[in-house]
């Protein structure tokens, strides 16, 4: 089983989307008694809360349903349960290593890291923008999920060739 972890400030947009994204992408590829996905966020400001509305919206016309999702904070449990511990943007990955025991700081990576053609080190908070945020935020969680599920599981996403 291999364990990944979606980080995001408020675990209510960026995280949840990508645990949603990733998830449905597991479905396809088959690979759910494999690969285990969860979210958190470094912060708890939204403890027990469904995903934004927003994202909620944006993630169901790519049919992905947000709706069971709920916040909750990382914890220092987390890093050493999971395999990979995966920051939305340069904060959370600094958040994130200041708090990891020092011989499991290999977990934590930066999630753009699987999506290099965007030259973007970081997924916008799109927390504060207009819906087009979500969107875009969509495009890059989709490409970025598709490149961890190659380094994973030597999968190729349909645009890139398809199948495995
Ligand atoms: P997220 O977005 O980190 O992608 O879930 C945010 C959600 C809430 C806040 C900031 C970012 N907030 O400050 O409450």
């Amino acid at each position: 089983m291999v364990r990944v972890l979606f980080v995001c400030l408020g675990n209510i947009c960026r995280s949840p989307t990508a645990e949603g994204v990733f998830r449905s992408l597991i479905q396809q590829a088959k690979l759910e008694d494999r690969i285990e996905v969860d979210s958190a966020g470094t912060h708890a400001y939204h403890l027990g809360d469904p995903p934004d509305p927003r994202a909620q919206a944006a993630a169901a016309r790519r049919g992905i349903d947000l709706g069971g999702l709920r916040g909750r904070q990382t914890t220092l449990r987390d890093f050493h349960y999971f395999d990979y511990v995966i920051a939305m943007d340069r904060e959370n990955y600094s958040h994130l290593l200041s708090r990891c025991p020092p011989e499991l700081q290999y977990k934590v990576r930066l999630f753009m890291e699987f999506a290099p053609d965007y030259g973007h080190e970081d997924v916008p908070d799109p927390y504060y923008g207009g819906t087009t945020g979500f969107d875009r935020v969509l495009d890059m969680i989709e490409d970025a999920a598709a490149g961890l599920l190659r380094e994973i599981h030597g999968y190729k996403h349909p645009a890139q060739g398809g199948g495995r």
